[in-house]
């Protein structure tokens, strides 16, 4: 239905990743920047340290990050940005840009509005009513505010709820937009619904949302997933015309799925460890994971490098011990599996501890 981005056989949208992506070949494609060694150095200087996402390249790519940092240097302020399409439970790869946007809003002290695409969802899927979106806002809500997030300077946007705070921008942002480019950026055509042609215009509107409260602009950094760049490309090109500043993105690779896919995805469960996966279930996907013969290319490697060890002695130690062969296969998957069990008992345990909480912040 959706035009599709092919490369090598790969496919990359908002709505599908699949293929090996060569992430290299996004930059030039997108047309964006790759981080450079002075993003990297001023990031780390203000932070007073090296997050391992950005020594490692798992954020590698942006647009206009530094005119950002030059505000945050002149003393400006900033507002994060970010979302989720709540359509199930979160899995591991959606807290890359999560745990990303919380060093990001240590670091800076900056506001981060959180949307949470139950329109979206709603339109895309058959079988979703406002019901089903509204149980995983719930609980999708808690993944987030379990990594951390400060809770007086977080505010969950959910669209279907909260769509007169974000209407009055989607309106000026859609009379922008013709029907040629929404086919052009994200392929849609005549039998496309009505509904998702819009959608992006709400998707857009949380960039400009804090300069229209200050009255002045106030600029707006992204971190996400680089499949959701056609939405940015689209909102950057209208945003002077409406006098608000373009949004900036920092851009992260894709967390692969265990079964080697170029992304960890729900529409294919089995590529997946969620949040609420009990230590068995993960043990057995962990176990029955297809680990292909080349094992410089491991996708369970990936998992400690994205996410799980974060010293990189332990990290090299365990590609060094899987590429010599001094340690099989099975050996490393119970590791992995016990790693990755840990990982989430912490996370569910700070998901209770929020508790009630994130209902007021859902209001
Ligand atoms: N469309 C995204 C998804 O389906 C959700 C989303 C909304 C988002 N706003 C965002 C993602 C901003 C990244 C940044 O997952």
């Amino acid at each position: 239905m959706y035009r599709v981005i092919v490369a090598n056989k790969a496919v990359l949208t908002p709505w599908e990743v699949s293929g090996k992506i060569d992430y290299d070949n996004l930059v030039e494609k997108f047309g964006t920047k790759p981080l450079n060694h002075g993003d990297l150095d001023r990031m780390r200087d203000h932070s007073g340290r090296f997050h391992f996402m950005l020594r490692r390249g798992v954020f590698y790519s942006h647009r206009d990050l530094d005119k950002i940092l030059d505000h945050h240097d002149r003393g400006g302020k900033f507002s994060l940005y970010t979302g989720r399409g709540p359509s199930g439970p979160v899995h591991l790869g959606h807290l890359i840009p999560w745990i990303f946007t919380k060093h990001l809003q240590d670091t800076y002290g900056s506001k981060l509005l959180f949307q949470f695409t139950d329109d979206e969802k709603m339109l895309l899927k058959e079988d979703l009513d406002e019901t089903i979106t509204s149980h995983w806002v719930h609980e999708n809500a808690l993944d987030l505010m379990a990594l951390g997030f400060d809770p007086d300077n977080t505010e969950f946007i959910v669209n279907m709820r909260h769509a007169s705070k974000l209407f009055p921008i989607a309106l000026k942002v859609a009379k922008k937009i013709t029907g040629s480019t929404m086919r052009a950026v994200f392929g849609f055509n005549d039998q496309s619904n009505l509904g998702m042609m819009f959608f992006p215009s709400m998707q857009a509107a949380p960039c400009f949302l804090e300069s229209e409260r200050a009255g002045e602009p106030v600029p707006c950094l992204i971190p996400a997933g680089i499949d959701q760049d056609p939405y940015w490309r689209l909102t950057r090109d209208i945003a002077r015309k409406l006098g608000y500043p373009k949004p900036a993105q920092i851009h992260g690779r894709m967390l692969p799925g265990l079964t080697g896919t170029a992304k960890m995805s729900s529409s294919q469960p089995e590529t997946a460890i969620y949040m609420t996966d009990v230590p068995e279930l993960v043990e057995k996907k962990i176990e029955y994971a297809n680990v292909p013969e080349d094992r410089a290319n491991c996708p369970l490697f990936q998992f400690h490098y994205f996410l799980l060890t974060e010293s990189d002695e332990e990290v090299e130690w365990i590609r060094d011990a899987c590429t010599s062969n001094r340690r099989s296969c099975l050996e490393c998957k119970i590791e992995l599996a016990e790693d990755v069990n840990r990982f989430l008992k912490a996370h569910r345990r700070r998901k209770k501890l929020i508790g009630k909480s994130v209902e007021t912040m859902l209001e």
